[in-house]
């Protein structure tokens, strides 16, 4: 049943933390469009971010790094229109935070204030730990991204899991002790061993949000086209397919073009003069 605007109770930032608390998962997906985000939001997913996977699956670039502050501000807004109960997170883009605290703060502000996002996530730790730290201060909520990090590809050498090694664990996990310390109110843990992430959860108050993380995170996040069966091909291996709606498009645009092309759409309809005759 649908809940009137009235009842719907926003899920704000503290809530993600008496959830991990309680022991509750938290759901999260991504969404890039105002349509997406109503349906989301009307599924109860709990966290929406707008993810700068956006350049990847919606605009066509092979990798996040193109995205630009323009483009995740349009986005953002758009979703923050659809949302009335979840929580809209917005990526910062590449170079938007890394350049110096004082950018990571102005660009986050924009986020905010002309997106309407609730909240900024950014990638990585070291430089990533001050700007969270500064942005924090200026009261808007961060959220932290550790493991395989997107922006970070060319580095990284390609998509592949990343804390494989003792040191690297380690490393991980200092990195997230770092930003809980930041004040950061949860961290996606992407494409990580779930051995590590499972000690990095236990380790930490607040929550995890995992992606190809395993089942030990306190929350799970998915990139919704990959779920919805949009990506092809695409799709990482972890994702399982919630429905095919890149073959349900495919057949209902087939069945379009062939009913225009046999003049079965639109179908014939009585002209208005017709109708006034039968009126008389
Ligand atoms: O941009 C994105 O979609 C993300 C998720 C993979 C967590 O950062």
């Amino acid at each position: 049943m649908t809940n009137s605007v009235a009842e719907i109770k926003r899920v704000r930032v503290p809530d993600l933390q008496s959830r991990k608390q309680r022991g509750e998962k938290i759901a999260m997906l991504t969404a890039y469009d105002y349509t997406m985000a109503r349906l989301f939001d009307r599924a109860e997913i709990d966290v929406l971010l707008v993810g700068d996977s956006l350049g990847m699956v919606v605009l066509g670039y092979e990798t996040t790094l193109p995205v630009t502050l323009d483009a995740m501000v349009h986005h953002t807004r758009a979703v923050s229109r659809g949302a009335q109960r979840a929580l809209v997170v917005a990526d910062m883009p590449f170079l938007t935070y890394q350049t110096s605290v004082e950018d990571a703060l102005r660009n986050a502000g924009r986020l905010v204030q002309e997106g309407g996002a609730a909240a900024v996530k950014i990638e990585g730790a070291g430089a990533a730990v001050e700007a969270a730290t500064r942005i924090v201060e200026a009261g808007i909520p961060v959220m932290g991204h550790l493991g395989l990090l997107p922006q970070s590809v060319h580095q990284l050498g390609g998509y592949r899991q990343q804390a494989r090694s003792g040191e690297d664990a380690e490393q991980l996990l200092a990195d997230a002790r770092a930003l809980e310390a930041a004040g950061v109110f949860a961290i996606v843990l992407e494409s990580i061993p779930e051995s590590v992430a499972a000690t990095v959860t236990a380790d930490l108050e607040i929550p995890t949000i995992g992606i190809g993380a395993g089942p030990h995170c306190d929350g799970q996040v998915l990139v919704c086209y990959d779920m919805l069966g949009l990506s092809g091909e695409d799709a990482p291996p972890f994702v399982k397919l919630y429905a095919d709606l890149g073959a349900r498009t495919v057949a209902a645009a087939q069945a379009y073009a062939e009913d225009v092309r046999a003049n079965r759409f639109p179908a014939v309809r009585r002209t208005e003069a017709e109708l006034a005759v039968k009126a008389k």
